[in-house]
């Protein structure tokens, strides 16, 4: 995800932003800018970007100083629009340059801006969403309004999200800023303020913190601060440098983990349409009536994009009516498949670089398949060489055992089933509804973290683990124990809670838990079939079961309860969970849960 630093003070800003920026860094990203006046060439306002590393940046303003007093912004970039090119980083300006910012979040209705501003004679460079608000300030400049309002106006046209900061080159003593739906905090100094999109870059240089609000608007000065119209509050920050890297979190993945309602909320933002029924993909809109014609679907993916495509196949089955199959993508490249005419395949990759993924893609398209991807790394190859896809929008993901990917694949394979078919048009309405929920409902598990820390603790001792579900939870199984696998080094394997009889129940007694995925559902009784069975030899049980039932309490040794959802979502709340457990159970035993031995984030080798 991007990051945003800014600086006006008495101090030389330049250095400042972009200490800030790098410990930004973590959130990953692939290019960087500034913007400021320069203290030499009669204080002119420059803006330099730089691919890559902050290194980059960093080289090509060696010797180069800002004024104090004047305004610096910085940004790192995560490409979401455009690929991560040197003009395509932020910051970006207006036509004459005068109307410079940068952005996290994005423009949802940018294309329908962009095309009425050209209209209007304005140049776009970049291919980015961010540029149209510049432009928008631009126009909103004529008729003789001044700064504020003209930033006002533009606002008003903007559908999507935004944490903004705003230089204006004829007002260099000021730095406005604006936000809606992405944070932004401003720190406050004595004669000095900074902003940045994430409290831990203010770590040890403030005490004191205003978070903008949404709606919230701001003006920056060296001795002053204007924000409103709702009151700021000012908040003392109470972090460390030493933590500000994960920011209040020990570890990547459990930052990650606690990102999901975020990251849900970023799959499903300007896409999700409740109010018509219906799902707006505009990845998929050039190839949108060639996509509803076709007879099969081959959902192909590695690790966990494997996983997430299990349980897709069962979403376009139902909510689309469309056999689909999953398959390996090391294995679907080696198979000799027979193509039929109708067939579509879809790559489902967090990196987009994942070496059998590619090759399998190349292969699909060599034979002239109908390809589509779901990816989260923008401009990676895998986006790149599909004909047409989704992004998941749910920013880098550094822990190398994946997880707020997964959350997020699930929610855009939902939406892409629902955006397949116009039947079943009760079906998706619930479905719709109740994909709006699950944040919240994420959010109400993650609060319980500490009992999921206690259980991981009595559950310490086992080296073995058998995942169980059915239906929907039994691709939820054999991710929840690749996470286990993953992080703990412990041998843990999901399965189908209907294989149970046809051998790994041989390996149940008291010393081989079982971890079972028993919420309300369809398959619910035949669930507690199994964990009578498992119960009659002994078998220790952990069970994810929904909030109320008394029944399953009385069965198994441990309960973690989670809210009642829709049936086919229950694996986005049901995961989340699982992710915890191996987390803890892995920071337990002592393990670098972010590194796990011998893995790698992405796989780009055979
Ligand atoms: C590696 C990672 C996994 C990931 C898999 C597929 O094994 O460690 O977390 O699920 O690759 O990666 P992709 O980037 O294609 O989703």
């Amino acid at each position: 995800m991007c990051g945003i630093a800014g600086y006006i003070g008495k101090k030389e800003g330049l250095p400042i932003v972009l200490s800030n920026l790098r410990k930004l860094e973590y959130r990953g990203y692939d290019s960087a800018g500034v913007a400021f006046f320069n203290s030499a060439k009669d204080a002119r306002c420059e803006v330099l970007k730089a691919v890559g590393k902050l290194a980059n940046l960093e080289k090509s303003i060696l010797g180069v100083k800002s004024l104090p007093l004047t305004a610096v912004i910085g940004h790192t970039r995560w490409a979401t629009h455009g690929v991560p090119n040197e003009v395509n980083a932020h910051p970006h300006t207006d036509c004459r340059g005068e109307v410079i910012l940068v952005h996290n979040g994005i423009i949802e209705n940018y294309r329908q801006l962009k095309d009425s501003l050209s209209k209007k004679g304005h140049r776009f460079r970049s291919q980015t969403d961010t540029e149209v608000v510049a432009h928008l300030i631009e126009e909103g400049l004529k008729n003789g309004r001044n700064f504020p309002a003209a930033l006002e106006i533009s606002l008003k046209q903007i559908v999507g999200a935004y944490a903004l900061a705003i230089i204006y080159k004829k007002d260099p003593h000021k730095i406005y800023l604006a936000r809606l739906g992405s944070p932004l905090v401003v720190g406050v100094g004595k004669d000095e303020h900074y902003i940045a999109s994430d409290p831990t870059a203010l770590a040890g240089l403030v005490k004191k913190v205003i978070y903008l609000k949404d709606g919230q608007r701001g003006v920056l000065s060296v001795d002053g601060f204007e924000i409103g119209p709702a009151r700021p509050k000012i908040e003392s920050l109470d972090l460390s440098p030493e933590q500000a890297q994960k920011g209040k979190f020990p570890h990547f993945m459990l930052k990650e983990i606690f990102e999901g309602p975020e990251v849900l909320l970023s799959a499903l933002r300007g896409r999700l349409m409740p109010k018509t029924n219906s799902v707006k993909l505009g990845g998929l809109s050039e190839v949108e009536s060639k996509l509803k014609k076709i007879k099969k679907l081959e959902i192909i993916a590695c690790g966990t994009s494997y996983y997430s495509g299990m349980v897709g196949e069962l979403f376009f089955e139902e909510l689309a009516d469309l056999p689909t199959e999953v398959l390996l993508a090391s294995e679907y490249r080696y198979r000799r498949y027979p193509v039929k005419p109708g067939t579509a395949a879809l790559f489902i990759s967090q990196s987009g670089e994942t070496a059998d993924t590619l090759a399998a893609l190349r292969k699909a398209t060599a034979n002239k398949m109908l390809t589509l991807g779901i990816v989260n790394a923008v401009g990676s190859s895998i986006a790149r060489e599909t004909i047409a896809g989704v992004y998941n929008h749910a920013g880098p993901e550094i822990g190398v055992a994946s997880t707020k990917a997964f959350l997020s694949q699930l929610g855009v394979l939902a939406q892409m089933a629902i955006f397949l078919s116009a039947n079943k048009a009760k079906l998706h309405k619930e479905v719709i509804a109740e994909l709006a929920n699950i944040p919240a409902k994420i959010n109400t598990i993650l609060k319980k973290n500490e009992q999921i820390k206690a259980l991981a603790q009595k559950y310490i001792k086992y080296q073995n683990f058998i995942y169980l579900g059915r239906g929907h939870n039994y691709p939820t199984a054999l991710e929840g124990a690749l996470k286990l696998k993953e992080i703990s080094y412990v041998h843990a394997e999901g399965y189908a809670g209907g294989e149970m009889k046809h051998g790994p129940i041989a390996l149940i007694d008291a010393g081989f838990p079982v971890i079972a995925l028993a919420t309300k559902n369809r398959v619910y009784e035949k669930m507690i079939s199994n964990l009578e069975e498992i119960k009659a030899r002994r078998g220790p049980i952990l069970a994810i079961a929904t909030v109320g039932d008394r029944h399953i309490a009385k069965l198994v040794d441990d309960v973690f309860f989670v809210p009642k959802t829709h049936e086919m979502l229950e694996p986005l709340l049901n995961i989340i969970p699982l992710q915890l457990f191996a987390y803890h159970f892995g920071v337990l035993r002592g393990h670098d849960v972010d590194k796990p031995r011998n893995l790698a984030k992405s796989v780009t080798v055979e």
